[in-house]
C-alpha cells in the first residue's frame, strides 16, 4: 500500500522579525548570552543595549563584538543605570535566582535561561515576587517557541494522532568528566537533569501536564551530580512520559509522541529547529520541515516575550510559570531520589 499524503494544520506561530522591538539588558556575556544576542541582532528587531558581567574587561568585549552601547562591571550598575524593557539572565543555573531577584525588584521584566533555578522553592520565591510587582518573567525554554512544537501542539490538539499515550524523548551529550566543568560541578548546579533533562521533562509536561509519582532511576559522577537519569511518570491529563538523560553519552536526542491513531516524530535534536514526521496509523503520513535559518531558533522566545512584555502580560501562555514550576518539581523529586543535593540546600 502506498502512503498517503496527510496535510498539516498552520504552525500558527509568528514571525519574530514582526515582533516590537525591545531595549535589552543581558547578563553573564558566555557561550548562551552569544548567541542570544547575535540571534537576536540577525532575525528581531530588538537589540542589545546593555551588557554586565563580573569583569568590566568582559563586559567591554562583549559590548565591542557586538555593538551594544553600555557595558557594565555587575547588574546593579546596569539597573541603575535604567532604560531597559527587559532583562535576560544567561549565567550557570545556581546563579539565575540571585542574578533575577532585583532585576524584578526593579521592576524590570525577566527572561531567564534554563533551568529556570535550582530547585523548585527558588523558581516560587522569583515568581511570587514576579506577581507581587505585576512584572514578565519567563523561562527561556527556547523548543517551546519553535514552530515545530506550535505544529506538534496543533496536531494533537487537532485530534489527528488520537489520544496521546507516551512521550518519550531523551536528550543526552557526552562531555568527558572534568570536575571544573559547570556541568560536573555541584556549585554550579552540575549535573544532566537540569542542563539536558529539562527539555525532555519540559516537553513531556507540555503534552501531559504535570508528572505524577514519577519512577526515578540513575546515578551520580564521582562529583555527586547526575550522569544518567530516568523517569517514567503519568502525566495529569493522562498519558505516559518516559525520559532520559545523561551527560556520558550523545544519544538520540529524539521525541517520539505516540497516540491511539499514529505519532509525532521530532527527529535528533528534537529541542531544536529541524523536522516534524506524521505517521498515521491508517497509513498516512507527513513531513515538515523548519521553515527558516535553523541557527536563528532563539529568535522565536524574544519574539514571544517582546509580544507578551508589549501586550503588558506577566508571563506567557506557552511557558507559564505553572509550567515551570512544575517542571521544576519534577527535577526536584529526580534529584532527591537520586541524592543529588546543591550548596545550600537542605539535606
Ligand atoms: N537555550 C540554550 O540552548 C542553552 C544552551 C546552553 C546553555 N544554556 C543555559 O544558559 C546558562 C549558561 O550556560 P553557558 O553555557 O552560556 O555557561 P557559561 O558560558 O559557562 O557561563 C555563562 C556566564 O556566566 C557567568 N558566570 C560563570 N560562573 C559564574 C558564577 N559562579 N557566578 C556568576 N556568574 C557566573 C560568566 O560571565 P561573567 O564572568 O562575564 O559574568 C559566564 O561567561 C545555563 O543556565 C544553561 O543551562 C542554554
Amino acid at each position: 500500500m502506498s502512503a498517503q499524503t496527510l496535510s498539516l494544520p498552520p504552525h500558527g506561530v509568528l514571525d519574530p522579525a514582526t515582533a516590537p522591538p525591545l531595549r535589552w539588558g543581558v547578563i553573564s556575556p558566555g557561550s548562551i548570552a552569544e548567541q542570544f544576542t547575535a540571534t537576536m541582532h540577525r532575525a528581531t528587531a530588538s537589540r542589545v543595549v546593555a551588557v554586565a558581567s563580573r569583569s568590566q574587561d568582559r563586559a567591554d568585549a562583549f559590548a565591542a563584538k557586538h555593538g551594544i552601547e553600555a557595558a557594565f562591571a555587575g547588574p546593579e550598575a546596569m539597573l541603575a543605570a535604567g532604560g531597559l524593557d527587559a532583562v535576560y539572565i544567561a549565567s550557570p543555573h545556581a546563579q539565575h535566582h540571585e542574578l533575577a531577584r532585583p532585576v524584578l525588584e526593579a521592576g524590570v521584566p525577566v527572561l531567564v535561561e534554563k533551568a529556570f533555578t535550582l530547585n523548585e522553592s527558588q523558581a516560587r520565591d522569583l515568581l511570587d515576587l514576579a506577581q507581587q510587582r505585576g512584572v514578565f518573567a519567563m523561562e527561556a525554554m527556547w523548543a517551546r517557541f519553535l514552530p515545530q512544537y506550535g505544529l506538534l501542539r496543533a496536531v494533537i490538539s487537532e485530534g489527528l494522532i488520537g489520544e496521546v499515550i507516551q512521550v518519550e524523548a531523551d536528550h543526552g551529550q557526552a562531555f568527558p568528566e572534568a570536575p571544573a566543568h559547570r556541568l560536573y560541578a555541584p556549585e554550579l548546579g552540575g549535573g544532566a537533569l537540569l542542563d539536558l533533562g529539562v527539555y525532555p521533562l519540559s516537553l513531556a509536561q507540555m503534552l501531559l501536564g504535570d508528572l505524577q509519582d514519577p519512577a526515578i532511576r540513575g546515578e551520580l559522577t564521582a562529583t555527586g551530580v547526575d550522569a544518567f537519569a530516568g523517569v517514567v511518570a503519568r502525566g495529569e491529563r493522562g498519558g505516559w512520559a518516559v525520559v532520559s538523560t545523561t551527560l556520558r553519552a550523545r544519544t538520540a536526542n529524539r521525541a517520539v509522541i505516540a497516540g491511539t491513531r499514529g505519532r509525532v516524530v521530532l527527529p535528533s535534536p528534537f529541542y531544536a529547529p529541524g523536522d516534524v514526521e506524521v505517521v498515521l496509523d491508517d497509513g498516512r503520513t507527513a513531513s515538515w520541515s523548519h521553515p527558516g535559518d535553523v541557527d536563528d531558533g532563539m529568535a522565536f522566545e524574544i519574539a514571544e516575550a517582546a509580544r507578551c512584555i508589549t501586550a503588558g502580560e506577566s508571563q506567557s501562555a506557552l511557558m507559564t510559570w505553572k509550567d515551570t514550576l512544575s517542571v521544576m518539581h519534577t527535577m526536584d523529586a529526580v534529584r532527591s531520589a537520586l541524592g543529588v543535593t546543591y550548596p545550600g540546600e537542605a539535606h
